[in-house]
């Protein structure tokens, strides 16, 4: 069953995504070549504290961190460290928080300093396949509807989508149902209600869709060796069609 939130609910989900998104800017202005990521990670601990809120993904399955953050070839749950960050590098940033039980999940991938005119392209794509998702995000359509609008667009561009991953329902807990792929045919799947929120984070891959996990069993990169991107927003399913929560 797909959970449908109240009001009550909603208001807390929202202002947990609020942070996320708040979270996110905040680390942007911190990007460059030099910082590490463990040192944008202790500024999202601190922020979302001070916040009054907890940081999401700390304690998950046994997550260390606040934050992911994945580079380049990294596609999710890179672990921060106290590698640098260097000029033309891109970093996905993941940040979960809670705020009185209910979780809002935000992503973004940002360029460190200067990137190629390829690499931007990239970015841009899956920017977009990610605002064509949450189009579909609407009353009467089905959980595919967004899955299809995202493959179809990605690989239209002549990139990869990543398969192993998927966005998911969030709210009461971070990963609620439903499972929304990033790819496949349209039209299957549960019906869309309103009250219904969904994280939804495409994972585009510049070449080949295939995964490996790196050996402190999180880290997905590509296996390939090629550039990752991903992007995510929490979206409340209204009447009036959807909200972006983040
Ligand atoms: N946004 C990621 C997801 O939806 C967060 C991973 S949480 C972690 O799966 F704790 F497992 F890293
Ligand atoms: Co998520």
């Amino acid at each position: 069953m797909i959970p449908i939130k109240n009001k009550r609910e909603i208001e807390k989900i929202r202002k947990a995504s609020r942070i996320t998104s708040e979270t996110l800017l905040l680390l942007e202005k911190r990007i460059c070549p030099g910082i590490t990521t463990l040192e944008l990670d202790k500024i999202a601990f601190d922020f979302i504290k001070r916040k009054g809120a907890e940081p999401a993904f700390k304690g998950y399955r046994n997550y260390p961190a606040t934050l992911c953050t994945s580079v380049n070839g990294e596609i999710v749950h890179g672990i921060p460290s106290s590698v640098k960050l260097k000029e033309g590098d891109i970093i996905g940033i993941d940040v979960g928080a809670g705020f009185d039980h209910y979780y809002g999940d935000c992503t973004r991938t940002f360029p460190v300093g200067a990137i190629s005119p390829e690499v931007s392209r990239l970015l841009e794509t899956a920017r977009e396949a990610l605002n064509l998702g949450i189009k579909k995000a609407v009353v009467g359509n089905r959980v595919s509807d967004i899955s299809h609008a995202i493959g179809s667009y990605v690989e239209k561009k002549g990139y990869s989508v990543v398969r192993e991953f998927v966005g998911h329902g969030v709210g009461r807990e971070l990963h609620e149902e439903p499972e929304i792929p990033n790819f496949g045919p349209p039209g299957q799947g549960s019906f869309l209600k309103s009250g219904m929120v969904f994280a939804i984070e495409p994972m585009v891959n510049m070449g080949r869709k295939e995964i490996k996990i790196l050996k402190n069993g999180w880290t997905a990169v590509t296996s390939d060796g090629k550039l990752s991107v991903h992007f995510e927003d929490t979206v409340l399913i209204d009447e009036d069609g959807p909200e972006v929560l983040t």
